[in-house]
C-alpha cells in the first residue's frame, strides 16, 4: 500500500513540530522570487531550518528560491514561512511542489498565502508593482489531486482575504494569474493567447498550491509581484536576473505590504 501525500504531509508537521516546538501554525506564507526578503519584516522570527531537514522535501534547485522554512511569531499569530518552493519545472512532480502547503495545513494553518514573480500581461500593471490574485488560469495540464476528488474551485482566492487586501492597499489592482509550466518563458504568441484568455499576469506557480490549499480546506491568498513585462509587448527580452532585480529592489515595499496583511488576518 503506497503511503498517501498527506500522509507524508503529517511526517514533515511531526518533525516540524518537534523542531520547533510551536504546535500549531495559524498563517503559512509561500514566498516566491523576489518576496523572500519581506519574511525579514514580519515579526519575530523563531527557528529557521532548511526545507530539506523535513521528510519529503526537496533541496532547491533554481537561485533565488532558497529553501528555507522560518517559524514566526507575529503579534499573535504563529506564521510558517517558506522562502522558496519547488517548481513543477523541477520534474519531481506535483506532489512535490504542494509537500510545502499541505504539511503547513497538516501543521493547523487555515491560511495559505502565496506569493510569486509574474510576468505583466495586463497593460495597467507597472513593474515592480504588486497585484492581488482574484482567479487563476491553470495552463501546466496538471492536478495535485487524484481520484474522485471534485474539489470546487468557485472561490480559490478566498473573497474575505482579498477584501482585506484591498482594505491594507486600496489602490492594489486585482488579476487573473495564467501558471504556465515553464521553465522557459512564453513566446509573444503565447502572450496573446493568454491575454485573449483573460490573464492579466503569468508565471510558473501558485495554481497547483491553491488547489491544494482549497482541497485541504484553507483560505487562500494569492499576490503577485510584477518583476517584467511579459513577452512581445514591450519589446524587450526576459532575463531571470532582472525578475531576481526587480523583486529585491520591491522588497521594502512588498514587505509592508504583505506584513500589514498578515497582521490584519
Ligand atoms: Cl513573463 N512568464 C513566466 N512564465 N513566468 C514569469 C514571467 C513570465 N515573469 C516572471 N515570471
Amino acid at each position: 500500500m503506497t503511503r498517501t501525500p498527506q500522509a507524508a504531509a503529517e511526517d514533515a508537521a511531526a518533525e516540524l513540530r518537534s523542531r520547533t516546538g510551536v504546535d500549531e501554525y495559524d498563517v503559512a506564507l509561500v514566498m516566491g522570487s523576489g518576496w523572500a526578503p519581506a519574511a525579514d519584516l514580519l515579526g519575530d522570527s523563531g527557528h529557521e531550518l532548511a526545507a530539506s531537514d523535513l521528510p519529503g522535501f526537496r533541496p532547491p534547485a533554481v537561485e533565488g528560491h532558497s529553501g528555507t522554512i522560518r517559524s514566526i511569531r507575529d503579534g499573535g499569530r504563529s506564521v510558517l514561512a517558506f522562502l522558496g518552493r519547488t517548481h513543477l519545472y523541477e520534474g519531481h512532480g506535483t506532489d512535490a511542489v504542494v509537500h510545502g502547503v499541505r504539511t503547513a495545513v497538516a501543521a493547523g494553518a487555515r491560511t495559505v498565502v502565496l506569493t510569486n514573480a509574474a510576468g505583466g500581461i495586463n497593460p495597467a500593471y507597472a513593474v515592480g508593482s504588486p497585484v492581488l490574485i482574484a482567479d487563476h488560469l491553470n495552463m501546466t495540464a496538471r492536478s495535485p489531486l487524484t481520484g474522485a476528488t471534485f474539489v470546487d474551485l468557485t472561490e480559490t482566492y478566498t473573497p474575505a482575504l482579498r477584501e482585506l487586501a484591498r482594505r491594507v492597499d486600496p489602490d492594489l489592482p486585482e488579476g487573473v494569474y495564467a501558471a504556465m509550466p515553464g521553465p522557459h518563458f512564453e513566446t509573444p504568441a503565447e502572450i496573446r493567447m493568454l491575454r485573449a484568455m483573460g490573464a492579466d499576469l503569468v508565471g510558473m506557480s501558485t495554481v497547483l498550491e491553491a488547489i491544494a490549499a482549497r482541497e485541504a480546506g484553507a483560505q487562500v491568498l494569492g499576490l503577485s509581484l510584477v518583476t517584467n513585462i511579459a513577452a512581445g509587448l514591450e519589446g524587450a527580452n526576459l532575463d531571470h536576473e532582472d525578475v531576481l532585480a526587480t523583486g529585491r529592489e520591491s522588497a521594502g515595499t512588498v514587505g509592508r505590504l504583505l506584513a500589514d496583511i498578515v497582521a490584519g488576518l
